[in-house]
């Protein structure tokens, strides 16, 4: 089995879409070894310990207190990681830029999740940004992709999977949001079937 870590900071359909497709064998072969969650109250650690999935959780915040710089933060999440012997990293909504002190562990086996197309929106909120964009005219679709992380890159990389989403005149950011969400459930399988499949 290949063992993957899945990082999350939030909701965790993401994580929910990889939970589903393991359990039902479209990812033959994978098996989610640990999630690690930044943040105590999301939902995602719900999603996992239903799945018994063991969670870390691993807060930012006694670093930062501490006067600990982010690459101990790193380093000590990628010795985590170690400990459960995982093969491939997907960050699934997580939250924080991982640094080279993190990233030189796991090289060319990191996948990032971002909601829109490459080069486009980088960062937080980029479903939002795009619907406002939509609105000022200046774009008639969006889209989601998956990308291997390479150092303290914001949402970029070597792009392994993508697909556009279109936006319609009659959207709601909420319908836009769902839309694009369901397009993120079925990439990010996709991809985690062609890449981690490919070299386990
Ligand atoms: C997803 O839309 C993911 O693409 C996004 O966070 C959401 C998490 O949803 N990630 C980023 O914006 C990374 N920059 P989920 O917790 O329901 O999977």
């Amino acid at each position: 089995m290949t063992r993957i870590a899945v990082l999350i900071s939030g909701n965790g359909t993401n994580l929910q879409a990889i939970v589903d497709a393991v359990a039902s064998g479209d990812l033959p072969g994978i098996e989610v070894a640990v999630v690690v969650c930044n943040r105590r109250d999301a939902y995602g650690i719900r999603r996992a310990i239903d799945a018994g999935i063991p969670v870390v959780y691993f807060p930012l915040l006694p670093y930062t207190r501490a006067g600990r710089p982010r690459t101990d933060y790193d380093a000590d999440l990628a010795r985590i990681l170690a400990g459960f012997d995982i093969a491939w990293v997907v960050l699934a909504g997580w939250m924080h830029v991982l640094s080279h002190a993190f990233v030189r562990h796991f090289p060319n086996r990191v996948l990032n999740l971002h909601p829109a197309l490459p080069g486009a929106f980088p960062g937080t909120d980029a479903i939002e940004r795009a619907f406002a964009a939509f609105g000022r005219g200046e774009i008639d679709h969006t889209g989601v992709m998956v990308h291997l992380v390479p150092d303290e890159a914001i949402d970029a990389g070597p792009v392994v999977a993508q697909v556009a989403v279109p936006i319609q005149p009659a959207d709601t950011l909420e319908i836009l949001e769902a839309r694009v969400h369901c397009a993120e459930h079925v990439l990010l399988v996709q991809a985690l079937r062609e890449q981690v499949l490919a070299n386990p």
